[in-house]
């Protein structure tokens, strides 16, 4: 995504590579900047770091250097979770090149499939993906934009353990392409978020449905045949979520005047999930669809409060799509131009942006559950939600960050503890909501979020709890929480609970009176992104500071010439550059598997890729694999033209891996779209019949091995 807002200011990135290379003149050399981090990773290393015990993955494994290679000899939690059959190397696999091709590439010894690309029937009548379908038919089929996904083993006990063979695929759709989904788009000059829209101004109003059924949630039952090809089978818990579904307000904003709408005058009630983009997976066996840029989709043309304008809901022009233009004139279309109207908010649509940007919780199990918005989580642009793993009567904790430029990662204790035998999704509508501050030293303290405490009281207009959830940005902003360059997903090493986060870019840091670089954003416009990663003090999830360190900047290898962007793995003292074997920029997804092996993917900008300069060595976006220990990475994978590559899992067995291929084509220009021009087909290759789609890439390994390995 590359729309990001800050105080209530939209900026619509047009690709970070758009802008000029970075000047550094006037900023501090970033090799200084490096040493400096590196300096006082040595104190932290001498004092905090044995304060903490065993801080992050070099603590954990002694003194591995890079020299190490991939060769982590398998011990404790850190080595064989595969049941007592051989473990290779954390990785070993050769890795692949970067690629400019139209097709996935995977290691040698691997194999995959395509499993569920949008269009495809999953439910109801099967209607079968065809260029004209009906926006009711894309109720019955797989959304669009493939994103956060998890296997869900088919008995339902538990999220990870189970069959390696059934299951149900629960995935993410973040947002839609329109002109790959009407016929009315055919030969007319659109980018990739341009619509069609009627003589008279207004929109199809079919086509407006056609589009909210392609956001949402996919659940569908799949399974391994005799062939070891996967296919979907017809269940009754195969269902779509959308953008219309009925859903629940949970939590402590549940009943608040901020949700009070026509649809829901008591305030307890919304429809439809948008832009869902990772995900979350309880304990419990549910899933949890996160709300990023949410925000866009709404236009308000009067005056916005800041609820809407800190969030970058849109004051002119019409929304994303503009929905709300649908020529029925349907409330469940109009209620996105959220204008005051009426005498009150019973009346109209005022408050339906309150609705959203919430984490929302979807039992895959009950295709006749409602979903519920679990408020108590805060509001803002989720990327996704990463739990530790749950501790019998324990709190529940987890972490979400909020991916946009310069805003911040929250982390969610649960007020009620833990226990495996009455656990649901009541633990997320009560806890605590903490921000996160990262000091220069190396510490990091988490901020509370809670009415009355902190500042957030009414003299400093902060009316109760749910006033401080809607407005969660803006309480941050009062309690002095570090703005990040753009948090995305988090991943906990379930070797020793150290937890990482990716931040993708900030082609603004240092910009434009925008803040300046600290040690844990070191680098001025930092255009391939870096991951951090923290250790709660005591190993205690519940702990409210913390040691943090930075495990790798994305970067080049050279190529660029441009010192600030050239990429490095710190392990130690050390710092280990990248190579053309290794190179990645604007980390996105992120796992953590069983035996600590990391994986990344990439998100860079449809803007940039494969033309910008800054950007163009590093090919189409792509997964790698990486040992936080030796601090080793390898590229696994490459993906096809436009897309990027992002969500991740695999069978409890690790035996089989399930990523998602999102957008491809998008880098297709207006032009090339009108004149009938596709820059990549992906996956099926036949322009005529079928535009390029989104879908699942199922992965394995010939001789059967565990990924990755
Ligand atoms: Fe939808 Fe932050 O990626
Ligand atoms: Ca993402």
């Amino acid at each position: 995504m590359t729309e990001n807002t800050r105080n209530g200011l939209v900026v619509v990135d047009n690709g970070e590579g758009d802008e000029a290379l970075c000047n550094l003149s006037g900023n501090q050399p970033f090799a200084d900047v490096l040493q400096a981090r590196l300096g006082r990773r040595g104190v932290l290393k001498g004092s905090l770091g044995l304060a903490a015990g065993g801080l992050f993955g070099v603590g954990l494994t002694g003194c591995l250097s890079s020299s190490d290679s991939s060769d982590r000899s398998p011990s404790g939690s850190n080595g064989d979770t595969t049941g007592g059959s051989e473990v290779g190397p954390l990785l070993g696999f050769q890795g692949v090149p970067v690629s400019e091709a139209d097709r996935v590439v995977v290691p040698e010894g691997y194999s995959y499939q395509v499993l569920m690309p949008w269009g495809e029937p999953i439910t109801g009548s099967y209607p079968m993906f065809l260029l004209n379908n009906s926006g009711a038919d894309q109720g019955m089929q797989v959304g669009m934009h493939h994103d956060g996904m998890h296997f869900y083993p088919i008995e339902g006990d538990d999220p990870y353990e189970g069959s390696s063979t059934d299951g149900l695929l629960v995935m993410n759709h973040e947002y839609v392409e329109p002109r790959f989904m009407h016929a009315s788009a055919q030969g007319q000059s659109l980018n990739r978020g341009g619509v069609p829209v009627k003589g008279d101004g207004t929109r199809a109003a079919d086509e407006v449905l056609k589009e909210m059924n392609g956001h949402g949630v996919t659940i569908a039952r799949i399974n391994k045949g005799l062939d070891n090809q996967w296919s979907v089978r017809a269940d009754a818990r195969n269902r779509r979520v959308t953008a219309l579904t009925p859903m629940e307000i949970a939590g402590p904003v549940r009943g608040s005047s901020h949700v009070v709408t026509k649809y829901s005058p008591e305030g307890s009630a919304t429809r439809g999930t948008i832009n869902n983009c990772a995900h979350g997976v309880t304990p419990w066996g549910t899933y949890l669809a996160a709300e990023e840029n949410w925000a866009g989709y709404f236009i308000n043309k009067g005056a916005r409060p800041r609820e809407q304008s800190r969030y970058g809901v849109r004051s002119s022009g019409t929304g994303r799509y503009a929905w709300e233009l649908a020529d029925n004139g349907a409330d469940e279309y109009v209620r996105f131009n959220v204008t005051a109207t009426e005498a009150d908010a019973t009346q109209d649509y005022r408050n339906e942006a309150h609705c959203f940007g919430w984490v929302v919780e979807i039992d895959p199990f009950n295709p006749d559950s409602k979903p519920q918005k679990r408020t108590a989580l805060g509001r803002f642009a989720h990327e996704g939600v990463v739990f530790h793993t749950a501790e019998e009567g324990k709190p529940l904790v987890g972490y979400s960050g909020d991916d946009a430029q310069f805003e911040y990662i929250y982390k969610f204790v649960s007020k009620n503890n833990y226990f495996k035998s009455t656990a649901d999704g009541r633990l997320l509508d009560e806890g605590t909501l903490y921000v996160a501050k990262f000091n220069d030293d190396g510490t990091g303290e988490w901020l509370e979020l809670t009415f009355g405490k902190n500042g957030l009281i009414p003299e400093n207009d902060f009316a109760n709890q749910a006033d401080v959830l809607v407005n969660t940005r803006t309480a941050a902003d009062f309690v002095g929480a570090t703005p990040m360059d753009r948090p995305e997903w988090g991943a906990i090493d379930p070797a020793n609970g150290d937890v990482y986060f990716t931040l993708t870019n900030n082609s603004n840091r240092d910009n434009n009176n925008r803040p300046g670089v600290d040690e844990a954003n070191p680098r001025p416009q930092n255009r391939h992104g870096h991951i951090i990663r923290w250790a709660e003090d005591g190993g205690d999830p519940t702990a409210t500071s913390f040691a943090w360190d930075i495990f790798v900047l994305g970067g080049d290898s050279g190529q660029s010439g441009v010192e600030s962007q050239r990429g490095f793995v710190l392990v130690g003292d050390e710092q280990i550059p990248l190579t053309d074997d290794n190179i990645f920029s604007s980390p996105d997804g992120l796992w953590i598997d069983p035996a600590s092996r990391m994986w990344i993917q990439m998100d860079m900008s449809e803007g940039v890729m494969n033309t910008n300069p800054t950007y163009a060595m590093m090919g189409n976006n792509a997964m790698l694999a990486a040992n936080t220990g030796t601090g080793e990475i390898r590229r696994f994978l490459t993906g096809p033209l436009g897309q990027e590559i992002t969500g991740v899992i695999t069978t409890p067995d690790q035996r089989t891996m399930f990523i998602n291929v999102q957008h491809p084509g998008a880098t297709t220009t207006a032009e090339e779209w009108a004149g009938g021009e596709l820059n990549g087909t992906w996956p099926d290759h036949d322009p005529l019949n079928k535009p390029p789609r989104s879908a699942t890439v199922v992965i394995w390994k010939d001789d059967g091995g565990v990924i990755g390995s």
